[in-house]
């Protein structure tokens, strides 16, 4: 498969801060290409290395197969769209997203027919005489997108674009702007801090954490298989349980949570004693059914919340004082477990993840 950017050993110094740390990544043609990670974590630095609006201190981006390192901005084949959209007041939509072709003095039927293009891509044909003040957030936020799309560029990179609307109509974008993607079949690499808008739109996913990549997977991957602490407590929720190893290989460990022994999926073999086993809160079963599952014990039910869809329980195993949360789906057909209560918990021990505890003493 073609690459359409390429980051090998890529390193940014900013005085003595080490903002982004010898990463390498490949971002494949036509793909929705994530940079997920909280804020400060170098993922608007990543992006503006790759636009030419910064430079790298070491290594090499590439784009497209060739070598950007000495390409300036202007002439590189990528084009970025801002969460500040900065369109022109008192021009039209049409003519905001005729612009840049302007610049590029394009025959005035070339730039009439994919300004049209644009805008029916975006939704926006209805609009095209309006000025900015007569749009909606999201509707600016859209003749953005156009502007950037109509200039064709190989990469668009998109830093938190959706980040001034307000949640629901964010949600709506974010489903708006995966079909854009798949429709124009340009290469997005898109920067944010929500992990939501990460999992529903992209087809890969760069965690990062202080300037490196924890971890570069699916969606569902980076879900189902953190590769490390940071990964599985920054995305969704998880029981983070000290554990013992007992035995390790280099893809299963079996670990004891208090008297309960099971075997867990591992990325490394775990040769020191002390391992945390990632849970997630909706992969533990209680009650009855919890029995089925290929581990299971006894719990004391310590706290109750109910929120509607689902009842989150506050749980200590038996015959050890790990605490762990577990969110039951609320279907209607039982009722809710009460505290003090003693109830079995259970999960599908393939569905853990163990990793090095880090700050373990083993
Ligand atoms: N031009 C700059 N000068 C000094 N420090 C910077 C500069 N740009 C970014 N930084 C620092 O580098 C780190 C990463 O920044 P950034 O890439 O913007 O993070 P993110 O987009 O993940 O929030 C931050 O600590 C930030 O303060
Ligand atoms: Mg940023």
């Amino acid at each position: 498969m073609t690459s359409d950017v390429e980051f090998h050993g890529v390193s940014k110094v900013f005085g003595d801060f080490l903002a982004v740390d010898n990463i390498s990544f490949s971002i494949p043609q036509g793909s929705f290409f994530s940079l997920l990670g909280p804020s400060g974590c170098g993922k608007t630095t990543t992006l503006r290395m790759t636009s030419g609006f910064e430079w790298p201190d070491r290594g090499d981006v590439l784009i497209a197969g060739q070598s950007m390192q000495n390409v300036p901005a202007y002439a590189r084949p990528t084009n970025m769209v801002f969460q500040r959209w900065a369109l022109f007041p008192h021009m039209t939509v049409a003519q905001n997203v005729a612009f840049g072709l302007e610049i590029d003095r394009r025959p005035r039927a070339e730039i009439n027919k994919r300004v049209g293009e644009a805008l029916e891509l975006v939704g926006l044909t209805d609009f095209a005489a309006r000025k900015p003040r007569q749009l909606s957030g999201g509707q600016m936020q859209r003749v953005a997108l156009a502007r950037a799309l109509v200039k064709q560029p190989k990469v668009l990179l998109l830093d938190e674009p959706l980040g001034a609307l307000d949640l629901k109509l964010r949600m709506q974008m974010q489903l708006e702007l995966k079909r854009i993607q798949r429709e124009v079949g340009t290469t997005f690499m898109y920067v944010t801090h929500d992990q939501g808008e990460a999992l529903t739109m992209s087809d890969q996913i760069a965690v990062m954490n202080k300037g490196r990549i924890d971890q570069l997977d699916s969606p569902q991957a980076i879900y189902d298989r953190p590769a490390t602490r940071f990964v599985a407590s920054f995305i969704g929720n998880a029981n983070l349980i000290p554990v013992e190893i007992l035995e390790s290989s280099a893809k299963e460990a079996s670990v004891a949570i208090g008297g309960l022994k099971f075997t867990v999926p591992t990325t490394e073999k775990l040769s020191g004693k002390k391992g945390i086993v990632s849970l997630r809160f909706e992969r533990i079963r209680v009650g009855p059914e919890a029995k089925k599952q290929n581990v299971s014990g006894k719990a004391t039910i310590r706290d109750v919340i109910f929120s509607g869809s689902s009842i989150t329980y506050v749980v200590t195993l038996e015959g050890s004082d790990t605490d762990l949360t577990v969110e039951a789906p609320h279907d209607g057909t039982s009722a809710p477990h009460s505290l003090g209560e003693t109830v079995h918990i259970g999960w599908d021990g393939g569905a853990a993840t163990v990793f090095a505890d880090e700050n373990g003493n083993g």
